[in-house]
């Protein structure tokens, strides 16, 4: 959460700021603030609540005449202390010559406020972040001349997570930036630098990038020969290399489509196609995965797999489970990644642990992994963006190929995610037990998949009209059964998220031990009852709301004469076989969930309190 930026460079450095930090609000948005150094060597520092168009204005009418080359930016998702303009970042220190823009948590952030007042700082904010300016301040005052000194010795008195970028007016020339637990990344460009929580925000400048890890510090210039100096808390300098990010800057812009999220739900069809492409290997009814950075014989012996995730994450970690035990006869657990670390993960020889995350920086997630990496376990990591934090920490991976996902809402990194675990269960399935007859045939119906989801999103519009019916609703519920169940807690998450609207997602059977208390003419159930095994069953589920007066939306491919007199509205989807039918019919559920959040009114692509990656625990 939070993103911060740096830049350094000849460039409009208020307009880079705005523009890169714009791509970062998906982090954060509750406010938002930037500091320059100008060019009577002063901090100028803005800041303002609410979205970073609120700051733009506030800027354009002071800086745009200023030629300044370095600055620092920060969107904020708040932690310690409420939204004001206060504790927006950066923060500053006493005489307003050192700027800190974090991203984290200080922990033990009482202690230190206290020490420092008492030795005569003043404090402006309720945040945790401002005492680390403060201690820089401090330990500058001791060694002027060297931010990078003072920032690495205030670090060692601090407990917790940052990412930070640094900048002070006694050495104009430089950000100084650091990681624990928080991501940093550094864009190389022609005669300017970058500093940033990730490359998104960086993309149209440069696609040179320097992953910087844990407990390191960087100083970045832009002079051509010193631009990045990267070292240790040891003062050790420490060797780098650059990446280059392939991802199109059109890939992180709307197009023609009125929100990110509606433009990633519609990229599903491609989306799917390239999680696919080059994996599927239809003759030898198999699947290959070239980073999974394992042996056919160890992959053999995998007696147990345990999935742990986040969010949405987690619920594609649940069909997950299902897809592994079917195929491939292994016993999955699945736990959240959050409750993991903290009770006690029998882990043992022959384990395997998959940290499942779009993002590849929650924070609850990356301690699971490490957690479970402690123990001793195997980690395969399923992540979509490149290069993040879970990606590298992995023993092997998949990833996802969906492309930047700016939504905060996850809509195509799911069905990526399901199609991931998809091939991973047949994979290991063609290892062990299945025979190839077996894997030809599901691979055949995977790579249908992207053509149905087509299918499905020709029907947007009659969806809409749905949505608009029950945009004034303020409960639903959520019911499938089987494979459907996560389709269910998924759907039920989409509407939460996006509309604010209360919704719950149930196994469809459970309901009568609980749930159908809630039932009366008031309370739409989305059902989602695909015709599987269990058809049958839901049927008599749906009967039991119609008995109770609460209306019924109908996810179905069945015989809609079976249903018809108990259902108000159905969406219709199209055939797959049990195991894939979550992938199709989760979208009828995104495109429900996001009509009515628009019906509202409402920012999908930024919901309230929330923000897309969540780097504090
Ligand atoms: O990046 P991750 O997949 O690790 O994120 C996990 C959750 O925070 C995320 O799925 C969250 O639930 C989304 N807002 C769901 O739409």
């Amino acid at each position: 959460m939070c993103g911060i930026v740096g830049y350094i460079g000849k460039g409009n450095v208020a307009e880079i700021l705005l523009d890169s930090l714009q791509r970062l609000e998906y982090r954060g948005y509750d406010s938002a603030g930037l500091a320059i150094i100008n060019q009577k060597n002063e901090l100028v520092v803005k800041k303002d609540v609410g979205r970073i168009s609120n700051l733009r204005n506030e800027i354009f009418q002071d800086f745009q005449s200023h030629s300044c080359t370095i600055g620092i930016a920060h969107t904020r998702w708040a932690t310690h202390g409420g939204v004001t303009k206060a504790n927006s970042h950066p923060h500053c220190d006493c005489k307003n010559k050192i700027a800190l823009a974090h991203n984290g948590i200080i922990e033990n952030y009482r202690v230190l406020k206290e020490l420092l007042i008492e030795k005569g700082h003043v404090f402006q904010s309720e945040t945790d972040t401002e005492v680390l300016v403060h201690l820089i301040e401090e330990v500058y005052k001791e060694k002027k001349g060297n931010l990078q000194f003072a920032v690495v010795e205030a670090l060692k008195l601090v407990e917790g997570t940052y990412g930070i970028a640094v900048v002070c007016t006694d050495e104009p020339y430089k950000i100084v930036g650091a990681r624990n637990g928080s991501p940093l990344i550094v864009g190389i460009g022609e005669g300017e630098m970058f500093l940033a929580s990730d490359v998104n925000a960086i993309m149209p400048y440069t696609k040179n990038v320097v992953y910087i890890e844990d407990r390191e510090i960087i100083v970045i210039q832009a002079e051509k020969d010193d631009q990045l100096k990267t070292y240790d808390l040891n003062y050790e300098r420490v060797s780098k290399s650059v990446s280059v990010i392939d991802w199109d800057v059109d890939a992180i812009s709307k197009g023609k489509y009125e929100t990110f999220m509606l433009k990633e739900i519609f990229e599903q069809p491609d989306s799917v196609s390239t999680a696919l492409r080059g994996r599927v290997v239809l003759s030898e009814g198999s699947v290959k995965l070239g980073g999974l950075n394992m042996t056919e014989v160890q992959v053999r012996q995998i007696n147990k797999i345990i999935i742990t995730a986040c969010g949405t994450s987690w619920h594609a970690g649940i069909i997950g489970k299902y897809l592994i035990e079917r195929f491939a006869e292994i016993p999955v657990e699945i736990d959240y990644a959050s409750e993991f670390r903290y009770r006690n993960p029998i882990i043992q020889e022959g384990n395997v642990v998959v940290v499942i995350s779009q993002s590849g920086e929650t924070a609850d997630t990356l301690e699971a992994l490490r957690e479970a990496k402690r123990k001793g376990a195997k980690i395969i990591g399923i992540t979509n963006v490149i290069g993040s934090t879970i990606a590298r920490e992995s023993d092997g991976g998949i990833y996802l190929h969906a492309g930047p996902e700016i939504g905060v809402a996850s809509t195509k990194a799911f069905t990526n995610q399901v199609v991931s675990l998809a091939l991973l269960a047949i994979y290991i399935a063609r290892l062990k037990n299945m025979p190839l007859y077996e894997g030809e045939k599901l691979l055949k119906e995977l790579i249908s998949i992207p053509d149905k989801i087509a299918e499905v999103l020709n029907h947007a519009e009659a969806i809409k009209e749905i949505a608009v019916k029950y945009a004034k609703v303020s409960n639903f519920l959520y019911l499938g059964r089987g494979f459907n169940y996560p389709a269910a807690l998924e759907g039920a998450l989409k509407l939460k998220e996006i509309s604010y609207v209360h919704a719950e997602g149930y196994p469809a059977a459970e309901m009568k031990h609980g749930p159908i208390a809630l039932i009366d003419e008031n309370m739409p159930v989305v059902f989602i009852a695909p015709k599987d095994q269990l058809y049958e069953k839901i049927v008599s589920n749906i009967r039991e709301v119609h008995a109770r007066n609460g209306k019924i939306i109908a996810v179905t491919n069945g015989d809609a004469a079976n249903i018809n007199e108990f259902i108000e509205d159905y969406i219709l989807v199209p055939q797959t076989i049990e195991e894939f039918s979550p992938i199709i019919n989760v979208v009828p559920l995104q495109l429900l969930a996001y009509y009515i959040a628009r019906e509202k009114g409402l920012d999908v692509d930024k919901p309230r309190n929330l923000a897309k990656s969540v780097t504090v625990e």
